[in-house]
């Protein structure tokens, strides 16, 4: 079935965004060995982004979890698909993520890697449904808070299509 988007948040307010974000992280961890986790496969375009706008050095890694799979809804249930190649025992480790809905992707992640005793775990999300929250989590660095909507673009995807669109755009079922 085709898929009617409508643009959304244009890439020129990510990238303004994205901007502040970088700003505010350099700030608060220069001087510090800082990790970047990628969370596979929607964060990496925001992560690409968000380390080239950074003013400190960073070392990147990427975990892969999958919960809602070619659903358009969360199954509940958070599967491991890749695990982190860094050991992250004693570093400043910052989860990268493009969206949280529920809260419980992140909150599996936050507890597998806070039992490895990082220096810091804290969260950026480019984006958030706070108003789909299952479980208590707020992130550290937020772009967005938004309404609702089946959004795609930047990473995000609807049953792996569109990630590749520079703007993040709703879909309305055709
Ligand atoms: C999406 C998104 C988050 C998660 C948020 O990932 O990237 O990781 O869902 O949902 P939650 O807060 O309800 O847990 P998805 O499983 O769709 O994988 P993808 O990033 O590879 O598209």
């Amino acid at each position: 079935m085709e898929q009617q988007l409508e643009v959304f948040i244009p890439s020129r307010e990510v990238h303004l965004k994205i901007q502040e974000i970088a700003r505010d992280i350099s700030r608060e961890y220069r001087g510090k060995r800082l990790i970047l986790v990628c969370i596979l496969k929607g964060a990496v375009v925001f992560l690409a982004d968000l380390m080239r706008n950074l003013s400190i050095p960073v070392t990147i890694d990427f975990i892969s979890v999958s919960s809602y799979g070619y659903a358009a809804r969360s199954s509940g249930k958070v599967r491991l698909i890749k695990d982190l190649d860094l050991d992250i025992a004693g570093e400043h480790v910052l989860l990268v993520e493009d969206i949280i809905d529920t809260g419980i992707t992140l909150k599996f992640l936050l507890q597998l890697l806070e039992s490895r005793g990082p220096a810091s775990l804290k969260v950026c999300t480019l984006l958030d449904k706070v108003e789909r929250r299952e479980v208590s989590l707020t992130p550290d660095y937020t772009g967005f808070v938004i309404p609702d909507h089946f959004v795609v673009g930047y990473g995000l995807d609807y049953g792996e299509s569109y990630r590749y669109l520079p703007d993040i755009c709703i879909v309305n079922p055709g």
